[in-house]
């Protein structure tokens, strides 16, 4: 595994990227930017708002532009995208070429327990029929998920840890 480059945490809303990008960040000494968080402090609201006073097009846009300008960082950093970045045209290219992705791949049932709590900060789950199209949104992205190198299916600080053994013994 390349150690000079960033990781990127990618997979569905609610899979825990931010959680465990922030753990491998605290382990591995690096430092841990949340994709979302970045957006919302560039556009100066929320997720839920850029979407409903921009639109998805315009958030999405940002996205693109975000993830290229940390993708250009330097210093390598861990990053948790948004649960859309990999399937932004053009995101797989930037992302492949600055990093390696891993993948948090959460069963559905086990996603939707957690999504159902976590709605209001998402706007693609707002909506009487929020379940049906989430889990269409999550068929369509699995294989694009999918193309990263690395699948964790049971993210855990064991894994965390052999993920650091791993980095250090390529160093
Ligand atoms: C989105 C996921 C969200 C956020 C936005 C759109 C998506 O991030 O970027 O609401 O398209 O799946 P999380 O995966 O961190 O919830």
């Amino acid at each position: 595994m390349q150690t000079g480059r960033h990781l990127w945490f990618i997979g569905f809303m609610g899979a825990g990227k931010t959680h465990w990008a922030a753990r491998a960040a605290d382990v591995l000494g690096r430092p841990h930017l949340d994709l979302d968080a970045v957006l919302e402090a560039r556009m100066g609201r929320t997720i839920a708002e850029a979407f409903s006073t921009l639109g998805e097009d315009a958030f999405r846009a940002l996205e693109i532009e975000e993830l290229r300008r940390i993708a250009a960082l330097a210093e390598p950093h861990v990053v948790s995208t948004g649960g859309g970045t990999p399937e932004l045209p053009g995101a797989w290219a930037v992302m492949e070429a600055a990093g390696r992705a891993i993948w948090l791949d959460v069963a559905w049932p086990d996603l939707v327990v957690r999504l159902s709590s976590e709605r209001d900060q998402r706007p693609l789950l707002s909506g009487a029929d929020w379940e049906a199209r989430a889990r269409a949104l999550w068929l369509r992205r699995r294989p694009v998920y999918a193309r990263a190198l690395e699948v964790w299916r049971e993210p855990s600080e064991a894994q965390i840890q052999a993920l650091a053994l791993r980095l250090q013994s390529t160093r």
